[in-house]
């Protein structure tokens, strides 16, 4: 069995290949990348690197030969009628290849009415693998934890927790988590051609994150959220991210990024790791 993996120079994907090589001899992994460079730790193991941007569905078409099982890890290309473009060339390549299974993973925020300015990507895909004719699985990722850590310290300096969500609840994961609930997909037929939404065991009241932020870094931080506008304008990077970033916290403001599932757990037999727990241990490890 050939696995192939895309975008596996980024985050997720690197944290996928990991958990991949636990499981798998490497002559039988692909690494679709767009810059193979970035490749080289992989390719020293015995890992094949296929070079291809998503935007040539040729040159997808000659990375996906001879793969069995595909995992399709998008771009973060903005607007999403461009990544769509993307997708479009990789599912066309994956029929004319003969891909067996496709596992699209994608993220919580592809409700129909979810105003996050990426959801109209999901939701053109979504169609797209129903009315196609690749098998396939569709991974919807909770929000990841992995940013908390780092931005800790500036919450910290602030004193206040911004996300503007009101009293609403949001629903984290991590990525090495995310990565071995995806690798056991891949790995398992009986888990193919289904639907699966990762997260972690609760979601998290801004009131709840705030006073588990405030203990982790033992310094006071309240929950006082900004106005979409105030949000947008303060984070703001790259330039004209800001409205895009904000879609997001208006979705969880609607209660839309609080789903929590059993779907992890029943996958690898064990609970996704606590957020607490998870941003203590990287918090320390910043110290
Ligand atoms: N759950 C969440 O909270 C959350 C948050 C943010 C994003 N996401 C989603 O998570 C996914 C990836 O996350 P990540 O953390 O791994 O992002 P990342 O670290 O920025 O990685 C992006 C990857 O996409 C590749 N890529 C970009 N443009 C490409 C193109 N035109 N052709 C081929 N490859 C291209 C990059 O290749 P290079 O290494 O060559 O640049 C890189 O490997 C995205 O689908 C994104 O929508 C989820």
């Amino acid at each position: 069995m050939i696995y192939n993996i895309t975008a596996a120079t980024g985050n997720l994907g690197v944290k996928i290949v990991e958990e991949a090589l636990k499981y798998i001899p490497p002559k039988n992994l692909v690494l679709t990348v767009r810059n193979p460079d970035k490749a080289a730790q992989f390719q020293e193991k015995g890992v094949q690197i296929k070079q291809a941007n998503y935007r040539s569905e040729k040159a997808l078409a000659a990375a996906f030969d001879g793969t069995d099982v595909l995992i399709y890890i998008p771009s973060l290309t903005f607007p999403s009628v461009a990544r769509i473009m993307e997708f479009e060339n990789a599912i066309v390549a994956a029929e004319n290849m003969g891909i067996k299974q496709f596992i699209f993973i994608g993220f919580m925020a592809d409700h129909g009415n979810n105003p996050f300015k990426m959801s109209p990507f999901f939701g053109y895909v979504q169609r797209r693998l129903a009315s196609g004719n690749v098998p396939y699985t569709y991974i919807r990722n909770g929000m990841y934890s992995d940013p908390l850590p780092p931005y800790l310290a500036e919450l910290a300096k602030r004193g206040q927790l911004l996300y503007p969500v009101a009293d609403q609840r949001i629903s984290f994961i991590s990525r090495k988590d995310l990565a071995k609930a995806i690798m056991q997909i891949a790995l398992r037929e009986d888990l193919h051609n289904s639907e699966y939404t990762l997260t972690g065991p609760k979601s998290w009241s801004m009131n709840e994150l705030a006073e588990l932020l405030s203990d982790i870094s033992r310094t006071p931080i309240i929950y006082e959220p900004l106005s979409n506008q105030q949000f947008a304008e303060l984070y703001d990077e790259p330039k004209g991210f800001g409205p895009i970033l904000v879609s997001l916290y208006e979705a969880a403001a609607m209660g839309l990024m609080a789903e929590v599932t059993e779907d992890f757990e029943r996958i690898t037999g064990e609970k996704a790791e606590d957020l607490s727990t998870y941003i203590k241990r990287e918090y320390q490890k910043l110290l």
